[in-house]
């Protein structure tokens, strides 16, 4: 089978690799730049296709996560990314600039994606919520493994402000909160999606995640709060996951994000 390749996007790195679908694992290197500052889509586009460029590889699709909601391809808002992205036809300029098809999917969904197939979620039926914690807050929400994309849920507004202002691992270094500070603002922030959501778990993603010993035994939220388990690879993973949607049209092109059979996870 030919490569599958995951882009993952970020504030400062874009990271990328080779995936494995069978193993939900990278082969070979990961390989980052910083992203282009500031990071308008040209810049970030120009920067991805070098990035792929060098990977080691013969052609094959690429998954693209970005920090932004998007529909039909097209970025529909931009709280942690260039205001210049919304409204931007990203497929179609990833695959061009790129000069491979590409499918481009919310950060946290892709992460999501990864951790319900090979991570905490594996197996695991019901309403899972993985919260992806870094400068933002981003969230995947899965029902039966079926993923509800483009939830935003680290946008919910709390005591007044945006959830992920407080609530983040970004905010935490930003103010530089102590774990016995910050975990009081993340329980606060989950006892609130829980009174929304009510799922039967939910997975906490991100860098912190190496951490969770810190701070998830602190908090009281309902549900069961576990770590993710493939930590700062999972948008690589689920990213090029959903490339394979690519492989094999039309029957997998739903996955792709076009039709509401779209997010099956397995
Ligand atoms: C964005 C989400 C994104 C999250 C994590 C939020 O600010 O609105 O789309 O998933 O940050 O990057």
């Amino acid at each position: 089978m030919r490569g599958l390749i995951g882009v993952d996007i970020g504030g400062s790195g874009i990271k990328a690799g080779v995936v494995d679908a069978r193993r939900g694992a990278l082969i070979g290197e990961r390989v980052r730049v910083l992203t282009p500052q500031p990071a308008v889509p040209e810049a970030v586009v120009a920067a991805t296709a070098e990035v792929v460029a060098g990977l080691p590889r013969d052609g094959g699709p690429v998954g693209i996560g970005v920090p932004g909601p998007i529909v039909g391809g097209v970025v529909t808002a931009a709280a942690n990314i260039d205001a210049t992205w919304i409204g931007v036809p990203a497929a179609e300029m990833f695959s061009e600039a790129i000069g491979r098809p590409c499918v481009v999917l919310n950060d946290a969904d892709a992460a999501g994606i990864a951790e319900m197939r090979f991570g905490a979620g594996r197996g695991v039926t019901g309403v899972v919520l993985v919260l992806t914690l870094g400068t933002g807050i981003g969230s995947a929400l899965f029902s039966d493994g079926v993923l509800v994309p483009n939830t935003e849920l680290g946008h919910i507004e709390i005591r007044g402000k945006d959830a992920e202002l407080r609530a983040s691992a970004g905010a935490r270094t930003r103010r530089g909160l102590s774990w016995a500070k910050w975990a009081p603002l993340l329980d606060e922030y989950l006892h609130r999606v829980d009174q929304l959501i009510w799922p039967d778990l939910v997975i906490l993603g991100g860098g912190i995640s190496r951490k969770a010993d810190r701070f998830v035994p602190r908090l009281t939220a309902r549900p069961p709060i576990v770590p993710a388990a493939l930590r700062n690879e999972a948008g690589i993973v689920g990213a090029g996951l959903r490339a394979r949607a690519l492989l094999d049209p039309p029957r997998r092109r739903a996955a792709a994000g076009r039709g509401p059979a779209a997010s099956a996870v397995r």
